[in-house]
Formats: structure tokens, sequence, C-alpha cells
């Protein structure tokens, strides 16, 4: 989700605007694709080093992350989705942390949908901390060097349990990863879009997935 500073710019607004609308494409898309029956959403709220960022700037997408979570949780009970998060979640604030705990806790058994917010997440910093688990097992003796594969490796990274992405989409026209699941984005068909975060919405998402459906998927083979 990139670009709500620049919306908030081009309309001469604080940025803390931008990520405001930036938070009401969120719940659009949320619906959207509970509708299109995707599986697994994925956003990328916030990077590891978007920590870097004033500290105003941190605080008011803190304070809306909360306020989304609080308003949201309903909504996830009633639409069925269950919540998830990847990232270093033990740097996020303890307020922050403990409404999102609950969340999980709270929809935990829901089943249609399962959105996973990225938070205080870097794709590097969890491939180093999976490649850490292993050489620990490897170290005491639990483990052979010859029994990591692909695999294993995957399953020691946060999104065990959750399938690679088949489509990825950035907005604001960055031709770029920015440190996004970088191993499990292996095989995803990447889809950038020109518009800013908070302007894409719901027939933004159907021409991206109709984008996809164009492509040809080949994983490699002929
Ligand atoms: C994306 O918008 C939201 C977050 C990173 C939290 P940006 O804040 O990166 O907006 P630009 O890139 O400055 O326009
Ligand atoms: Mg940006």
């Amino acid at each position: 989700m990139d670009g709500n500073g620049r919306w908030a710019k081009e309309r001469g607004l604080p940025r803390r605007e931008g990520h405001r609308a930036g938070a009401e494409s969120v719940r659009e898309i949320m619906e959207a694709c509970k509708e299109l029956g995707v599986e697994y959403l994925t956003l990328f709220a916030f990077s590891s080093e978007n920590w870097s960022r004033p500290a105003a700037e941190v605080h008011a997408l803190m304070a809306l992350l909360e306020r989304f979570l609080r308003e949201k949780a309903k909504d996830l009970d009633r639409q069925d989705v269950r919540l998830l998060a990847i990232g270093q979640l033990d740097r996020l604030p303890a307020k922050t942390r403990t409404l999102l705990d609950s969340i999980i806790a709270r929809t935990a058994s829901h089943s249609s949908m399962t959105m996973v917010l990225a938070l205080s997440y870097g794709a590097r910093e969890e491939i180093v901390a999976a490649a850490r688990s292993l050489a620990t097992d490897t170290a005491a003796g639990r483990l052979l060097p010859e029994a990591i594969d692909a695999e294993l490796f995957s399953s020691r990274l946060q999104t065990t349990g959750i399938p690679d992405p088949d489509l990825l989409i950035r907005t604001s026209g960055e031709m770029r990863i920015s440190n996004f699941l970088l191993w499990q984005i292996s095989y995803a068909e990447i889809v950038i879009v020109k518009k800013n975060w908070p302007d894409f919405r719901e027939g933004d998402l159907f021409e991206a997935v109709e984008e996809y459906q164009r492509r040809h998927r080949r994983f490699g083979a002929l």
C-alpha cells in the first residue's frame, strides 16, 4: 500500500490525511476480496524501516491502526474473516499489540478469508530469523544440514501455513519490492498500479485481478 503521503501532498493536506484515506481503501479492498473469494489477503501496512519516520507520523499510523482494529473487529466476525499478523510485533506499542493480539485470538476460528497484516515487517529480518533458527537446531544436534530444504526453510518463516501469494499489487507506480515477502513472492505475478493507495478501490482491484487472469503462469516450466 504505497502513495498515501503523495496523495495527501497533491491535495495540500498533511501526510496523516493520506493515511486516513488509505484506511478507507483497506476497508473497501478487504470487502472486495471477500466477494471475489480471495482466501488470503496480505497487506503491507508498516515496514521495519518505517520506524525511522518522524515520531508524529509513526504515532498517527499506530493510532489509525488501533482505530481500524477497534472498528473492524465486529465486521471481521460478521464476515467470518480471520486476522493474522507478521512482522516484529514486539516493536509495536504495548497498547497496539494487546489490541491486535485480542482480535487475532477472537477471529481465530473464522474461515471465509484470512487477512494478514504485515506490521513492522521486513523480509530480510524474517529470512535471517529463519536461518538462525535452523542454525540453532543444527548446532544443538537436532537437525542435519542435509535435511534443510526449501520446504523446511519455509516452515521457519512467519508465513508458515499461509500459501505463497499468487498476485502482488503495488500502488503508486513504484517498480520495486521494498523488502516485502522476498521468499514467498518467487512466483507471484506482479501488477504495478499508478494510482496512489488512497485512490485504489474496488474497480482497481478487479482490473488487477483481470490482468492476473491474462497472465500465463509457467513456474519455470514450458
Ligand atoms: C504508504 O504510503 C503507507 C505506509 C508506508 C505506512 P507512504 O506513507 O509510503 O506514502 P508516500 O510513499 O510517501 O507517498
Ligand atoms: Mg512510500
